[in-house]
C-alpha cells in the first residue's frame, strides 16, 4: 500500500505528499505578464499544504500566449516574476514546477498586435471560430524547440525544482504528435515516428538544459491527453507508443490529463479498461505517474492510488481548499465552497462561474461582490 502523505521520486527529491496542485491558468497575470500580487497569494497559501505545485501554462514565447494575462517566460527580463513565482511556493515547503507552454492553434485571437498563429499544419481546430493557422516552416520548427529550452533554462535560474511539458490538453506540442493537427511531411509529420518527434526533441533539449545548469534534481516532466475525440486524432495506441520512447528518456514523471482519474476509452465506449490500466502495462514502474480528474477526497484518492497513479494532482479542489491535503491528514473532508478564503485571483474566481459539472461535484461558488 503505497504511503498517501510521502513520496521519493528516483532522483531523491522528498514530497511531503503525494499531492500536487494541477496546473491552472489564472488569467490573472499583469497586464505585462508578470505575475500579479493576488497569484502570488494564492500560490503561497497552496505551496503550504501541498506536495508539489504545477504552476498554470506559461508562455515560452510572445507567440506562445494563448490566454489573457498568462504569465510569460519569454526572456530574461521575466526572471524576477518567475524568481518570485518559484519563491513563493517553495516557502511553504512545497516543491515547485513551472509548466511551460505554446498555444498554437488554441491561442485566443486578438490578444495583440502582429500574433501569428502558428501550428503543425495550416488546419483549424474543431471548434466554433477557430482561426486557421500558419503552417511553422521547419526551421521554425527548430527556434520553438530552442524556446522550450531557453524556457527551461530560466526556469533552472528562477530558482524552480522542475518544468513540465504542457504536451496536453490539444496546445502545440500535442498538435505535433496529433495526426489531425499535423499534416506535414517534413521530418516531424508524416507517419507517427515522425509526429514524436517534436516532444522527442523538447525532452532531450530539457535534459541538456538540466546536464548544462541545473542538477540531477531537477525534475522533467511530460504531461499528456492520452486520446483526442477527432477523426483522425490520437488513439491509445498512438499514445502507448509515445509513452513506450518517453519512458526511455531519464525523465522524472508522466502526467496524464484526464477528465475522471478512473476513466476508460474516450474514443471507444466498448472498451472499459481504465486508461491507466493500458498506460501502467507499458510503463512497468519505471517512471512515476501523476493522476488528475475529480479526486475530491480521500476515497477517489486512495482508488487512484490503487489504480496505479503514484502523484495525485488536485485541480478543482485545490481552488476550493488550499489546504486540501492537510484536511485530509487530519481525518476531515476537503472545503467545497469557493469563496474569499479560497484566495483566488479575482478574473479566476469570476471564471468559475461559468464553469460547468461544478454542482455536480458538490462545489459551491460565493457570488462575487
Ligand atoms: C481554471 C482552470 C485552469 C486550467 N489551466 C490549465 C493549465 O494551464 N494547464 C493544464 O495543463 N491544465 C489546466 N487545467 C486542467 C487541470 O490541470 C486539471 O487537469 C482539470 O481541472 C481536472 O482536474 P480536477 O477534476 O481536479 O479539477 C485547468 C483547469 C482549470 C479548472
Amino acid at each position: 500500500m503505497k504511503d498517501i502523505f510521502n513520496f521519493e521520486f528516483d532522483n531523491g527529491i522528498k514530497l511531503k505528499n503525494r499531492f500536487v496542485v494541477a496546473p491552472m491558468t489564472t488569467y490573472s497575470g499583469n497586464k505585462d505578464l508578470t505575475l500579479s500580487d493576488e497569484e502570488e497569494k494564492y500560490y503561497a497559501k497552496r505551496g503550504q499544504s501541498f506536495g508539489m505545485v504545477i504552476t498554470a501554462a506559461t508562455a515560452i514565447s510572445k507567440h506562445a500566449q494563448a490566454f489573457t494575462n498568462q504569465i510569460s517566460i519569454q526572456d530574461e527580463s521575466y526572471l524576477p516574476s518567475m524568481k518570485r513565482l518559484a519563491s513563493t511556493i517553495k516557502q511553504g515547503g512545497a516543491k515547485a514546477i513551472l509548466q511551460i507552454h505554446h498555444g498554437g492553434r488554441m491561442n485566443a485571437t486578438d490578444l495583440y498586435e502582429d500574433q501569428d498563429i502558428v501550428s503543425a499544419s495550416a488546419i483549424k481546430a474543431e471548434r466554433k471560430n477557430a482561426p486557421t493557422p500558419r503552417a511553422l516552416k521547419t526551421e521554425e520548427v527548430y527556434d520553438v524547440i530552442d524556446d522550450f529550452a531557453h524556457a527551461t533554462k530560466l526556469a533552472i535560474e528562477a530558482g524552480f525544482d522542475g518544468i513540465e511539458l504542457h504536451g496536453a490538453n490539444t496546445y502545440l506540442i500535442q498538435q505535433f504528435f496529433s495526426p489531425h493537427s499535423n499534416r506535414r511531411e517534413d521530418e516531424f509529420g508524416g507517419s507517427l515516428e515522425k509526429r514524436t518527434k517534436f516532444s522527442m526533441l523538447l525532452i532531450n533539449q530539457a535534459l541538456d538544459m538540466r546536464t548544462k545548469y541545473a542538477n540531477k534534481e531537477f525534475i522533467i516532466g511530460y504531461r499528456l491527453s492520452p486520446e483526442e475525440y477527432e477523426d483522425p486524432g490520437i488513439t491509445i495506441e498512438d499514445t502507448l507508443y509515445l509513452i513506450d520512447k518517453i519512458i526511455k528518456k531519464d525523465i522524472d514523471y508522466i502526467h496524464l490529463s484526464l477528465g475522471k482519474y478512473n476513466q476508460s476509452s474516450i474514443r471507444n465506449s466498448e472498451d472499459e479498461e481504465p486508461i491507466i490500466s493500458k498506460i501502467k502495462s507499458v510503463v512497468k514502474g519505471k517512471t512515476p505517474i501523476i493522476g488528475v480528474g475529480q479526486i475530491d477526497g480521500l476515497s477517489q484518492a486512495k482508488d487512484a492510488l490503487k489504480l496505479g497513479f503514484d502523484l495525485l494532482a488536485v485541480g478543482m479542489g485545490s481552488l476550493a481548499d488550499p489546504h486540501y491535503p492537510k484536511h485530509l491528514k487530519n481525518g476531515q473532508a476537503p472545503k467545497k465552497e469557493i469563496n474569499e478564503e479560497s484566495l483566488l485571483p479575482k478574473p479566476l474566481f469570476e471564471r468559475l462561474h461559468k464553469w460547468r459539472g461544478l454542482e455536480d461535484r458538490g462545489y459551491q461558488i460565493k457570488n462575487p461582490k
